[in-house]
């Protein structure tokens, strides 16, 4: 990492003047959030120094600090903060440079060189992230886009950071509620239909066979009351179909699971298609259907013996409150793992699961990107497995959780599938464009820029705030070109793209600009962000929050759009020109690189 030198320099001198060693100095040095808190900032009591209050400590080593250092201003202290400066001329001419050779790999690992140039899969790590995860026939609601797309997200901040990243969907694909499904197609499917548009069609008749089965429900009920005989009725309900339909599956008959993989297939199929708008694609589309049944009973029998699970009233349970002590045992209740009918639930297909993809893929980390709703769900799970005997299995687990995205639903109070609340919001957008007429004539493809700028909308406004945070969603504010939203960070990106079509510089002509002539405290400053990117990868892998990049990208456009009137490009004396393009060119890479990593797809114009 080449702006080490800076830390590295920076820790010299201060051994030197503290007598600390520079082991304990480096780590202790960080990038600060706000220039104008300095460049990198110390904590005085983080040096250990014993004997005198850390203020005074701080004043003292800051008056040692030589005058004409190469590289930093004198410090200024505040309380026991020592903030130092880095000087104008020598960081706008390593940044610069440093970003024209790296490019899109400015902020990866191959920049920070955290791996070997000669076997870069020496030492690699392998992470797993599972998100997305909807259920088939069901809608793709809210929970299933967030955990979409900070999970898509999370997967890119690994790739980046050199791990080898194995992206898994977890499809709700099991259960009686989809022998129940089955049932619907064979009683009201059509063939055409469910080739065309397989997401909506399982999902109607989803709901047609659930509303039958209600009214079914009530039915018989009222006649029960009215003192008639419904065994039989019962017996052939809707509801016992669906149980034996389910049955069949479990037993392996071939027809109904040739039926049920092909409902699979073509629902995956779609999937597909809306998640490569998003730019995402996964390995493997595991899901509940694929957990094997005899492991599971293997599973099963252990938990068993080992007294993990007892029997309850006909079904095996887990009572955590016997097994962990204390507050911790209270609050992990008492999950059911084996219902009386001896069918598995949820949290038994989970237990499997994680235990087949540590034997298949052999994971350093695996990270479970899943709404706070199951955050309970999650924790039972990673007891289990603890308690299984498989400590270091759990201690690798992780779930990344989110909070919820308030109205979203229709109007009329109905579902909405991902695809319909895309359409509608690049609709919206389409219509933004449209209003200016100048510009929108010079769009080549207005539909496809309307698509990207609405995905960027709903997206940006998703990572916006924490991911634990509800919020709301708002399709004008999140359209808005107004505000930190994301038609504005396009705005920003494309805004630059145009500086560079208008100056009509060469690559060559950017890379042999004279940087010195860079010394406008707006040129520094922006550079002074620049130099910022790597150390805001490496804070975003320590938090997992999307907001860590997007407020540093943010950061970056205010800084842009405040610098336009001072360095003005097109129109300057040509060695300013190319050397003012070649800081723009530099921000247009680090926001296509933060862009990226966020999962959007920068626009040009
Ligand atoms: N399909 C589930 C749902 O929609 C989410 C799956 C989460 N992942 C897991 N391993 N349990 O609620």
């Amino acid at each position: 990492n080449p702006f080490d030198l800076y830390r590295a320099h920076l820790s010299n001198l201060l051994a030197d003047i503290t007598g600390v060693d520079t082991k304990i100095i480096y780590p202790a040095l960080s990038w600060t959030q706000s220039l104008d808190k300095g460049d990198l900032i110390l904590a005085a009591p983080a040096l250990r120094v014993k004997g005198q209050k850390p203020d005074e400590l701080a004043k003292q080593w800051a008056e040692k600090f030589p005058e004409n250092d190469p590289l930093f201003e004198k410090p200024t202290v505040v309380n026991y903060f020592m903030a130092f400066y880095v000087k104008g001329a020598p960081v706008v001419e390593t940044v610069i440079p440093t970003i024209q050779k790296y490019g899109k790999d400015f902020g990866s690992y191959k920049f920070n060189g955290l791996r070997d140039p000669a076997d870069p899969s020496k030492g690699r790590k392998r992470i797993i992230v599972e998100f997305s995860s909807p259920n088939i026939a069901k809608p793709f609601h809210a929970g299933h886009l967030r955990s979409t797309i900070i999970g898509g997200f999370i997967a890119n901040l690994y790739e980046l950071a050199g791990w080898d990243v194995i992206r898994i969907n977890y499809l709700g694909d099991w259960g009686k509620q989809y022998g129940l499904l089955a049932l619907a197609f064979e009683k009201y499917g059509d063939e055409e239909a469910l080739t065309k548009d397989p997401i909506n069609h399982l999902f109607q008749l989803y709901v047609r066979i659930n509303t039958e089965m209600s009214a079914e429900k009530e039915q018989m009920e009222k006649r029960k009351q009215d003192g008639e005989d419904v065994t039989e009725l019962e017996a052939n309900s809707l509801d016992e179909q669906a149980r034996r339909y389910f049955k069949k599956m479990t037993d392996r008959d071939a027809e109904a699971l040739a039926q049920w993989e092909r409902f699979r297939n073509l629902s995956i199929k779609r999937y597909q298609d809306t998640y490569a708008r998003l730019n995402i694609r996964f390995d493997d589309y595991s899901g509940e259907s694929q957990v094997s049944e005899e492991a599971m009973e293997k599973v099963g029998r252990e938990m068993l013996e080992t007294g993990i699970s007892k029997e309850d009233k006909g079904a095996l349970i887990v009572d955590f409150q016997e097994l962990v002590p204390g507050k911790e045992g209270k609050r992990l209740e008492k999950p059911i793992v084996r219902k009386r009918d001896g069918t598995a639930l949820y949290l038994t297909r989970d237990i499997s699961e994680l235990l087949a993809r540590h034997e298949k893929y052999k994971f350093d980390q695996m990270i479970y990107v899943v709404a706070s709703a199951q955050d309970l769900h999650l924790k039972q799970l990673f007891k289990i497995i603890e308690l299984l005997g498989h400590k270091d299995i759990a201690a690798k687990c992780q779930h990344i959780n989110f909070g919820l995205v308030l109205g979203m639903s229709t109007r009329k109070g109905t579902v909405k599938f991902l695809d319909d609340i895309l359409r509608d919001v690049a609709d919206k957008m389409h219509e933004t464009m449209k209003k200016n007429e100048d510009k929108y004539s010079q769009v080549a493809n207005p539909e496809a820029t309307a698509d990207t700028l609405g995905i960027s909308s709903v997206m940006v406004q998703d990572m916006t705030g924490k991911r634990i945070n509800n919020y709301t969603f708002n399709m004008d504010a999140m359209t808005s070109f107004e505000g930190d939203t994301g038609p504005y960070l396009q705005y920003a990106h494309a805004r630059v793209s145009s500086i560079r079509r208008r100056a009509g510089l060469s690559d060559e002509d950017l890379a042999s600009a004279d940087l010195s002539l860079l010394t406008e405290v707006h040129a520094v400053n922006i550079v002074r962000l620049l130099a910022q990117w790597p150390d805001t990868v490496q804070n975003t892998l320590r938090t997992l929050e999307p907001t860590t990049v997007l407020t540093y990208l943010f950061k970056m456009t205010h800084a842009l759009s405040s610098s336009y009137d001072h360095l003005q490009v097109v129109g300057s004396e040509r060695e300013l020109m190319k050397a003012r393009m070649a800081l723009y060119d530099a921000a247009h890479t680090v926001l296509g690189n933060g862009m990226r990593l966020l999962g959007l797809s920068p626009v040009e114009r």
